[in-house]
């Protein structure tokens, strides 16, 4: 029943063109952080740049992460749209084996399965990869992909270090788009700062 219900969500958002490609073979299975401390992760994390390349409704996008109960994190995203309201959907993340404990699913909405989010690697006070991959049908997958910051910006420098976590896995990130975390722009969200 899951994996069905994995398979036409995503099937849908394919025929809705709202994901990009479906790209060929299984998951890769890059390696995530070592001795992932979710403890350490709590807190806000900017939006830098994110994978897929879908025409992006929401700028200004964080992610706060707390701590519901031992092992349950809760998950709030917010995002800024162009009429100035603001958008949040709140979820909730746990290790499905402890572990591995980067590699958390995370649930939005109850009667919908889980999605993988891996972080791959993060120092906790700068920056965090994330990648969430789904087999679907025999061979093939759909991939997300975010670059999250402590601070709304990294430097060139450091995305370039970033960018090869993904590629040295075989990610392909060639389309990844990024977010809009202009000052100007995002003080019209309300604890954006
Ligand atoms: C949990 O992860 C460990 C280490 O990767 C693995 O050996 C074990 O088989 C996993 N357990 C389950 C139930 O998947
Ligand atoms: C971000 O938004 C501001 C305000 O709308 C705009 O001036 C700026 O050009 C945008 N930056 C990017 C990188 O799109």
């Amino acid at each position: 029943m899951q994996t069905l219900q994995v398979l036409s969500l995503t099937l849908l958002s394919i025929l809705a063109g709202k994901a990009q490609t479906l790209r060929p073979g299984k998951c890769p299975q890059p390696p995530v952080q070592a001795n992932f401390d979710a403890a350490r992760y709590l807190g806000k994390w900017y939006e830098i740049q994110k994978l897929p390349a879908v025409f992006q409704k929401g700028q200004c996008s964080t992610a706060t992460y707390s701590l519901k109960s031992p092992g349950l994190v809760g998950v709030l995203n917010r995002e800024l749209l162009a009429d100035n309201t603001v958008s949040s959907i709140t979820g909730h993340a746990k290790a499905k084996n402890l572990s591995e404990p980067a590699k958390l699913e995370v649930t939005f909405f109850e009667d919908s399965p889980p999605s993988p989010y891996w972080v791959l690697s993060t120092d906790y006070e700068g920056h965090s990869v994330v990648y969430s991959c789904t087999d679907v049908l025999a061979a093939s997958h759909v991939d997300f992909a975010w670059i999250l910051s402590r601070e709304p910006a990294l430097s060139e420098e450091k995305l370039t270090e970033l960018y090869s976590v993904f590629t040295s896995n075989g990610i392909n990130i060639d389309v990844m788009t990024v977010t809009n975390q202009s000052r100007e722009l995002c003080s019209n969200m309300p604890d954006w700062a």
